[in-house]
């Protein structure tokens, strides 16, 4: 009998088909803004260079100054010189790309400008083919997400029936839970929740969404996956990087609201989910949202042992000088604003029942690196006791977002010549397992809101449940009325506490590779 390729290789679980986007005109507000110089304009680039947009497709910028067509192209052009992810800038894909992108001046909150907007949107060259298709895209200031959303629906530009008129909101959204609802609210009446895509550009990241096929695609992990096997798990986004020039905006959000509420809750979820009903958009939704769920409300008391903040010192990373926190521009001289957090979390449900999550994030670290480390409980030693190898190392996997994308297994193998046990590693590289080339986050999550596929974005109850437990930190903290924060070196890996909270319970945080030499 012969095996033909399609017996011996598993169909892949979602057709790989390229998307067909649909005809669509796209609006960015807050057009002459950084994201969209850095990240929304590259992206849109980097889909037409990869013909994943439609031949009928146009983009329109709002932003406040006046600027001609031909300005706002020229200017968008030298960003994408800067910032493209691929270089060089392919100049044909790019001039044929500018030439379907237009200038609008006018002011978020003046309602006049959006009826305007309407008006245009029905001339452009393009609109005959495209019709009333709209992505509308908030990259402006976070206290403008309502008004546009309310704006856009007085002009006649909100969700209805025959027409796809879809909205992105950028983070953060909302800096609590009560303007978090509000603005879910305001957004909803003016746009239906399927219509509304909150934006997470974790989940846009290839080695995010490769959790849900690492831990559902594959027979051998899932049957561990959970207290009996697990001893504890560690999610870590550490960045090198200060917060160069957004003092403005991070001295009032801080790591909890800046990184916990929405990046690690995000990574986090998805490693400690069920598996879902199917992998639409609202099952897998479902199951991130009833992981926060099922973390009740957690006390003072409980918060005060086990989250632990504090803030960087100056000093050197790599050579490059990093003022202290409290002396970057636009940060108060004596700011209370953490840079680092660590959260032991615990997921009170049948799978997790006290095993421990622990959550950290900071800037100015000794390394920039994302990854979760799912670390086993220990092997019984009996059998090497005897030999006095009576303490064999946890077997780990080791889950890197990013950089050098992949994913390594930590086992005990026996040293040659030697009657002793050495941990040694596994290791699946991206890179070299796929030739593929590997989108930026914002390049995925475009194209998904094109076609209105929901996944990949943060649902209203989910928003709502995260920040409920950054509430309850950020709460704590307040009744704790401290003078001052502790203070860690920068290009270290955080405060002594941010170690202890894993001692006490006889573990340690792993070191990456990159900071191990
Ligand atoms: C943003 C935060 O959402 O994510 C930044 O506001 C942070 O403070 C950034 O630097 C990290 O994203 P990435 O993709 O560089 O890990």
């Amino acid at each position: 009998m012969s095996i033909s390729h399609s017996d011996s290789v598993c169909p892949p679980m979602i057709s790989s088909a390229p998307p067909r986007v649909p005809p669509t005109v796209a609006v960015i507000f807050g057009a002459t803004g950084d994201l969209t110089h850095r990240k929304i304009i590259p992206a849109f680039y980097h889909l037409a260079k990869n013909n994943l947009l439609p031949e009928d497709f146009a983009i329109i910028g709002f932003a406040r100054r006046p600027k001609s067509d031909d300005e706002f192209r020229q200017d968008l052009g030298e960003a994408l010189q800067k910032f493209s992810h691929t270089q060089p800038v392919d100049d044909a894909v790019w001039k044929k790309l500018a030439a379907h992108i237009y200038y609008f001046q006018g002011e978020l909150d003046d309602p006049e400008a959006y009826k305007s907007l309407a008006e245009k949107l029905k001339k452009l060259p393009e609109s005959p083919k495209i019709g009333e298709n709209y992505l509308f895209y908030l990259a402006t200031s976070p206290n403008f997400f309502g008004t546009c959303a309310q704006n856009l629906a007085a002009a006649g530009l909100a969700s209805k029936p025959g027409t796809r008129h879809r909205l992105i909101v950028e983070k953060p959204f909302g800096e609590d839970l009560k303007s978090a609802e509000e603005l879910n609210r305001t957004l909803q009446s003016a746009f239906a929740e399927k219509d509304i895509f909150r934006i997470d550009h974790y989940l846009g990241k290839e080695t995010v969404q490769n959790l849900i096929y690492f831990r559902f695609a594959n027979a051998i992990y899932e049957p561990l996956w959970n207290r009996r096997y697990i001893d504890h798990v560690q999610i870590t986004v550490a960045e090198q990087v200060g917060v160069e020039g957004r003092g403005g905006y991070y001295d009032h959000a801080g790591a909890a609201r800046d990184m916990l509420q929405n990046h690690l809750f995000q990574l986090f979820t998805l490693t400690a989910m069920e598996p879902p009903a199917s992998l639409d958009a609202e099952s897998i939704r479902d199951e991130k949202v009833k992981v926060l769920r099922s973390i009740p409300t957690p006390s003072s008391d409980f918060l005060q042992k086990n989250v632990v903040r504090a803030q960087y010192g100056g000093g050197y990373i790599g050579g490059k000088g990093i003022p202290a926190y409290r002396q970057e521009e636009k940060v108060a001289h004596d700011s209370l604003t953490e840079t680092f957090i660590a959260a032991q979390l615990e997921i009170d449900n049948w799978r997790w029942s006290g095993v421990p999550f622990y959550l950290r994030t900071g800037k100015a670290l000794a390394a920039q690196f994302t990854e979760i480390n799912i670390v086993f409980k220990r092997p019984p030693s009996v059998l090497f006791a005897a030999s006095g190898d009576d303490r064999l190392r946890r077997n780990s996997l080791r889950i890197r977002i990013q950089p050098n994308e992949g994913i390594s297994i930590n086992f005990n193998a026996k040293v040659p010549s030697k009657a002793e046990a050495e941990l040694v590693e596994m290791d699946f590289l991206y890179k070299s397992g796929f030739a593929h080339y590997l989108p930026e986050a914002y390049e995925r999550l475009l194209v998904d809101a094109l076609i209105g596929e929901s996944t990949l974005f943060t649902r209203s109850d989910e928003v709502e449940q995260a920040w409920r437990l950054v509430d309850s930190i950020r709460d704590m903290w307040t009744k704790q009325s401290v003078r001052d924060l502790p203070l860690y070196a920068c290009g270290s890996m955080g405060p002594v506490e941010s170690d202890m909270l894993l001692e006490r319970g006889g573990r340690h945080w792993i070191r990456p590779k990159e900071i191990c030499k």
